[in-house]
C-alpha cells in the first residue's frame, strides 16, 4: 500500500526509548516497518519498551547508556550498526527559581538536554554510522523559544541551546545528505510532568491555556518525529515542528 510516512527498511536509534515520547515513537517506528535501537539507562524498562515493539518484520535491540557520560556514548556508538535516523529525545526537566540555580543544577540539566545530543551526534557523523540520506530529529520543548514560564530558566535555555545547534548541524550537515530537524512539544502526558513539582490544581490550571483543552498524548509527538524521519520529508531540513495544542498562540 502507498505510504510516502513508511519507515520499512530504515534503522533508527531513539534515546530515551524507556519511557514517555521515546518508548511511543519506537512503538510507532516499529509499527510504520522500522528496525528499532533503544538506548536508555535502566534496562528493565528498555526491556519493557522491547517487548511492546511490532516484531512482525524486524529484530530491534537495546544498548543501556548514560548519554551524560562521554564514554558511554563513544560505547554506544562504536556497538551500532549504519543508520537511517536517530532521534535524539532523552531529557530531563527541573522547575528551579533563578535565585536557588546551582552550578550542578545547570551542569545536569544542560549536560542531558544540550551536550548530549551535540555529542552524539558528533561521535555519529565522526564514526561514519548515519547513511547519506538519513534524517536526525531532535526533542526539543515550546520552553524557551515559545512559551516562558517562571522557574523553567535553565531547561528552557537549554532547550533553546539545542535548537540552534539543530540550525548548525541541518546547514554543515546538508551536503552530505543528512538532515536534522526538531520538534518542540508543549505539555505531554510522560512520567516527566509526574516528576515536576506540579499539584493536580496546577496542572488543571495550566491546561485551560491550551486552546485544544488537554495536554498532548506521547502517540502525538511520536508522528510529527515520525514524518521528519520520512521519506514524506525528504527537502525538509533546519525546521522545527510545534506540537502543543495551541499554546504558543496565547
Ligand atoms: N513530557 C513533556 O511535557 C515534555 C514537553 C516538552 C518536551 N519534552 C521533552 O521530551 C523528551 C522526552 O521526555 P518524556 O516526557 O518522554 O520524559 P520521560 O518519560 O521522563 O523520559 C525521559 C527519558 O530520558 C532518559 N534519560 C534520562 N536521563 C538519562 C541519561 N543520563 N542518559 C540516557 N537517557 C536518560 C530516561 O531513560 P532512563 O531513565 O532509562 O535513563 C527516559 O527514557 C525530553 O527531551 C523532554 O525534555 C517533554
Amino acid at each position: 500500500m502507498y505510504n510516502p510516512f513508511s519507515l520499512r527498511g530504515k534503522t533508527i536509534l531513539v534515546t530515551g526509548a524507556s519511557s514517555g515520547i521515546g518508548r511511543a515513537t519506537a512503538i510507532e517506528c516499529s509499527r510504520l516497518g522500522a528496525t528499532v535501537i533503544l538506548t536508555g539507562r535502566n534496562e528493565e524498562r528498555l526491556a519493557e519498551t522491547l517487548n511492546l515493539l511490532d516484531i512482525s518484520e524486524n529484530k530491534h535491540f537495546s544498548i543501556a547508556a548514560d548519554l551524560t557520560q562521554q564514554a558511554s556514548i563513544a560505547e554506544l556508538v562504536s556497538n551500532l550498526p549504519q543508520l537511517d535516523g536517530c532521534v535524539n529525545n532523552a531529557g530531563i526537566g527541573k522547575t528551579t527559581p533563578v535565585q536557588f540555580i546551582s552550578e550542578n543544577d545547570l551542569e545536569h540539566i544542560f549536560h542531558l538536554n544540550c551536550f548530549a545530543p551535540i555529542l552524539l551526534t558528533k561521535e555519529l557523523v565522526r564514526k561514519k554510522k548515519l547513511y547519506n540520506s538519513s534524517s536526525l530529529v531532535f526533542v526539543l520543548s515550546i520552553a524557551g523559544n515559545f512559551n516562558i514560564l517562571p522557574g523553567n530558566s535553565i531547561y528552557g535555555s537549554a532547550k533553546t541551546g539545542l535548537s540552534a545547534f539543530v540550525k548548525y548541524a541541518a546547514l554543515e550537515l546538508a551536503g552530505k545528505g543528512i538532515r536534522c530537524n526538531s520538534v518542540s512539544p508543549g505539555m505531554i502526558n510522560t512520567p516527566f510532568i509526574q516528576n515536576q513539582a506540579y499539584s493536580e490544581e496546577d496542572k488543571q490550571k495550566d491546561m485551560s491555556f491550551y486552546p485544544l483543552k488537554r495536554y498532548g498524548e506521547p502517540s502525538e509527538v511520536a508522528h510529527a518525529i515520525i514524518y521528519l524521519l520520512s521519506d514524506a520529508a525528504s527537502w525538509v531540513t533546519g525546521t522545527n515542528l510545534v506540537i502543543d495544542g495551541g499554546r504558543s498562540l496565547k
